[in-house]
C-alpha cells in the first residue's frame, strides 16, 4: 500500500512537472528493513544467511565501502591504506559481531561528529547524488560479510 502511494505520488509529480529528477526528490526514500539497536550494538544479523568474510575483504577494500582509505589493515597485504581512522587490526578481538554491525551500519550512533560514513542508512543525510538517494552504501549481506571479515581480525 505504502508503495502504491509512493508510485501515485511520482507518476502525479511527472505528469504535472514533466520532470523525472525534480519529483525522484519529492518522493522520501524507502525505509530500509527494521533492525534493533540494543546499547552500542545490533545484536541480530540484518540478513538470515551467515556472512562470508571472503567476500567482506572485497568489498572493504572495494570502491564503494573504501574503508582503506581511512582504516589500515596490516594483515590484508594492501599496499595503500589510509591512517586517519584507528587500524583495525584486532578489532573483532575487541568488539563482538554485534557491536560490530552497529559501527558498519551507522558509525554516527556512537560519535555524532565522525566521519565515518553511515554504511546501512537512508535517512537524515544531505546532498546524496540522484543516482544514490534512497540506496545505503552497502546492501544489508554486504554489512553481514564486513562484519564477518572484522571478526577475524584478531
Ligand atoms: C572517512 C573515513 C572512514 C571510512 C571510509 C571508514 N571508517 Fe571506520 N572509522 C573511522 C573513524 C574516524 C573511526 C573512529 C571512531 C569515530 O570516529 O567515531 C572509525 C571507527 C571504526 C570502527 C570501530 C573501531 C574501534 O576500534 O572501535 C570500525 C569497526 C570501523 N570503523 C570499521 C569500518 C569499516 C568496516 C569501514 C568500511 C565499510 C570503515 N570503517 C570505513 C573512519 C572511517
Amino acid at each position: 500500500m505504502r508503495r502504491f502511494y509512493r508510485n501515485a505520488r511520482r507518476t502525479w509529480c511527472i505528469a504535472a512537472f514533466g520532470a523525472v529528477a525534480g519529483c525522484a526528490a519529492l518522493v522520501p526514500p524507502e525505509p530500509l528493513p527494521a533492525f534493533t539497536v540494543a546499547g552500542d550494538a545490533i545484536p541480530v544479523p540484518l540478513v538470515q544467511a551467515a556472512g562470508d568474510s571472503a567476500r567482506g575483504r572485497t568489498v572493504m577494500a572495494g570502491r564503494d565501502a573504501n574503508c582503506l582509505l581511512c582504516h589500515a589493515i596490516p594483515e590484508s597485504g594492501e599496499r595503500f591504506m589510509g591512517n586517519v581512522a584507528p587500524p583495525l587490526s584486532g578489532v573483532g578481538a575487541r568488539l563482538s559481531s554485534a557491536q560490530l554491525r552497529l559501527r558498519v551500519v551507522d558509525q554516527s550512533r556512537l560519535n555524532r561528529d565522525t566521519v565515518m560514513p553511515s554504511y546501512y542508512r537512508v535517512n537524515g543525510l544531505t546532498r546524496v547524488a540522484e543516482a544514490y538517494r534512497g540506496k545505503p552504501i552497502l546492501t544489508a549481506q554486504q554489512v553481514e560479510d564486513v562484519v564477518a571479515y572484522l571478526q577475524t581480525l584478531r
